[in-house]
């Protein structure tokens, strides 16, 4: 770190010093008690600043009263100290800390502040509960892992600017306090004072605001911006999380890919994590089919097929009802010993997510099927089926009959699960994404991305046909980013919204400013935003946002730091002209 200018509490950084600067002026260093040893009549105790640690050495003779003081201090003290620093003794160097050469002999110690014992120990990362972690967030962040994952956060935060600068992008603000923008969760709401009755909505996310920068002719705008989704929270989702948002004018897909994947080379490359370009580009259709799921984790391989062929004849009810109906047979290759205690339970996970069982088979030697089916399924059939997936000897067989989704809902959700953890990275594009999804509980279409996503062939086909121009990132079986070229004609954004069930006067009172602009020369556009947090924790491994996120907040949405959310005061809501219904 850049040398801080010398004052009282220091005059240089603890995890700074080295051996080169024995022998120069004493040293002030400050920062907190992070362990203390008592040691034949010397104290020492390594002192933590955040650029890292530095033992300090109290001598009983050299300075008796300085030495004394030593004793009394206790973990999270913080202090400063200042002493020549010495070489360590050859036997007491320490190669795992970058100041393991050196030690300072303390002659002068001010105490800055007390603690307390904190709550757990700042110096071990052993396991302490999440709750107390949250409680105490400002003793958490103190420990080495959180304050890398902190630094890690900043460089690519600091390493995402420098690109989107040196690729011509402007960094621009919008409103915290707007307007609904569906992104297909709930807002968060704010009640206005000025006008009774009235209502912001937080940002889902800055979409509609970029594409009204696009129109005012700004040409390639960037955020770092914080949206906010009432949603079912989940280890990858928070209340409030950060995107990296970006959007350009007159551009096609390849060329808002092509800045992502060079953005996506930069900032992995901080963590060490190499990916070759242009990144790969798989359809929709065939992740869906091969991986059961549009954020697929390739890792595992054990993909789904389609054995549906294999059984066009079968007298096997379950999966002649199935293709009957219209709907498919696939399966999935399983290797390893399965019990039948495992496939049970396979099978009770199968019905949870949807499916109305499961079948199963071991293959045996001879082509013989080891399955509650067996007797149902003809030689010529269980051949076939195990040529298409790939399966021999030994290997065991997961197959669901229902309809597309389901099927592949179930085995996709199976496959990782069966999969467990995985090493690497995979990364990869998914594109030609339908525009719909079918809604059966509301009964309607709603947008697989957001209305403002341009659709592309044949729009005179039904609408639950319609194909869009997105394009997601996906990182490991996470969505990463998501994005579009989007709709920028009037007349296309309204049968989008004819589409959706939206009535025209109400897609004018909510959207109009955004139609209203498409009058004025809109030009085309597109781009995409990435979850922040989501990145710089698959950088840094984690399997949760939360810890790449300084406050951040538990399932239910409280933060248990500041104790928020909470009630307000009949004053403040009387202002508000807001009252509190009784459940
Ligand atoms: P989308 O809704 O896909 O697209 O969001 C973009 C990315 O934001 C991240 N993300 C979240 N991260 C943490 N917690 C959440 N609750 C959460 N929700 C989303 C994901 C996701 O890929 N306006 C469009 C972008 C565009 O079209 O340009 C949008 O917001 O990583
Ligand atoms: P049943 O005919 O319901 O007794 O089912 C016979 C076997 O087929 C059981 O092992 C079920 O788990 C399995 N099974 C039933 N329905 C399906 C389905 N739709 N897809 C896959 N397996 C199924």
């Amino acid at each position: 770190m850049t040398p801080p200018r010398a004052n009282r509490y220091r005059s240089a950084w603890a995890g700074d010093v080295r051996a080169g600067d024995v022998g120069g002026p004493d040293v002030r260093v400050c920062g907190w008690v992070h362990r203390r040893r008592d040691h034949g009549g010397l104290v020492f105790i390594d002192l933590r600043d955040r650029s890292g640690l530095l033992q300090l050495v109290f001598h009983p003779e050299e300075a008796p009263e300085v030495h004394a003081a030593a004793h009394g201090l206790r973990a999270e003290d913080v202090i400063s100290v200042g002493g020549p620093l010495v070489r360590r003794d050859e036997q007491n160097v320490n190669p795992d800390m970058p100041t393991g050469e050196v030690e300072l002999g303390v002659r002068v110690l001010d105490k800055l502040a007390d603690a307390d014992t904190p709550p757990f120990q700042v110096d071990e990362e052993g396991a302490v509960d999440e709750a107390t972690r949250l409680r105490y967030r400002y003793l958490d962040l103190r420990r080495d892992r959180m304050r890398s994952n902190i630094e890690l956060r900043h460089a690519a935060v600091q390493a995402t600017r420098d690109y989107l600068n040196g690729s011509g992008f402007l960094e621009i603000e919008t409103p915290m306090l707007t307007r609904s923008t569906p992104e297909g969760a709930r807002d968060f709401v704010v009640p206005s004072r000025l006008q009774r009755g009235s209502w912001y909505a937080l940002p889902q996310s800055p979409q509609l605001f970029k594409q009204l920068l696009m129109v005012a002719g700004l040409e390639r705008y960037y955020q770092i911006v914080r949206c906010f989704r009432d949603e079912d929270l989940r280890a990858d989702r928070q209340p409030e999380f950060t995107q990296l948002d970006l959007e350009m004018s007159f551009v096609e897909e390849d060329d808002v890919m092509g800045v992502v994947d060079g953005w996506l080379q930069q900032v992995l490359a901080i963590a060490g994590i190499t990916i070759d370009l242009p990144l790969e580009r798989v359809a929709y259709d065939e992740a869906m089919l091969r991986y059961g799921t549009d954020r697929p984790d390739r890792r595992p391989g054990m993909e789904i097929h389609d054995i549906g062929e294999a059984f066009a004849k079968s007298e096997f009810k379950v999966f002649a009802d199935a293709l009957a109906g219209g709907g498919v047979v696939r399966g999935l290759r399983a290797t390893g010993d399965l019990s039948r205690s495992r496939l049970d339970e396979l099978t009770e996970q199968a019905k949870a997510l949807g499916a109305k069982g499961l079948v199963w088979a071991t293959l045996e030697a001879g082509g013989e099927w080891r399955s509650p089916v067996a007797k149902f399924l003809t030689p010529e059939e269980r051949a076939a089926a195990a040529e298409i997936l790939g399966a021999r000897e030994g290997d065991t067989v997961l197959a669901v009959a229902d309809t597309a989704d389901v099927a592949a809902r179930v085995l996709g959700s199976l496959r990782l699960e069966l999969a467990g953890p995985q090493e690497g990275h995979d990364i990869f594009w998914v594109v030609d994404f339908p525009m719909f999804e079918w809604n059966e509980t509301e009964g309607r279409l709603d947008p697989l991305h957001h209305p403002f996503t341009s659709p592309k062939g044949d729009l005179d086909a039904d609408p639950a046909q319609w194909r869009s121009r997105a394009h997601d990132v996906v990182l490991n079986g996470w969505e990463l980013g998501g994005g579009s070229i989007r709709i920028n004609r009037r007349d296309v954004q309204q049968r989008v919204f004819e589409a959706l069930g939206i009535p025209a006067d109400e897609a004018q009172a909510r959207f109009g400013f955004l139609l209203d602009a498409f009058r004025y020369g809109a030009p085309p556009h597109g781009g995409i935003a990435f979850g922040m947090d989501r990145t710089v924790a698959l950088m840094a491994g984690l399997d949760n946002i939360r810890d790449v996120i300084p406050f951040p907040k538990t399932s239910s949405g409280a933060d248990l730091l500041t104790g928020a959310p909470a009630p307000l005061d009949a004053q403040q809501l009387r202002e508000l002209g807001v009252s509190v219904a009784r459940a």
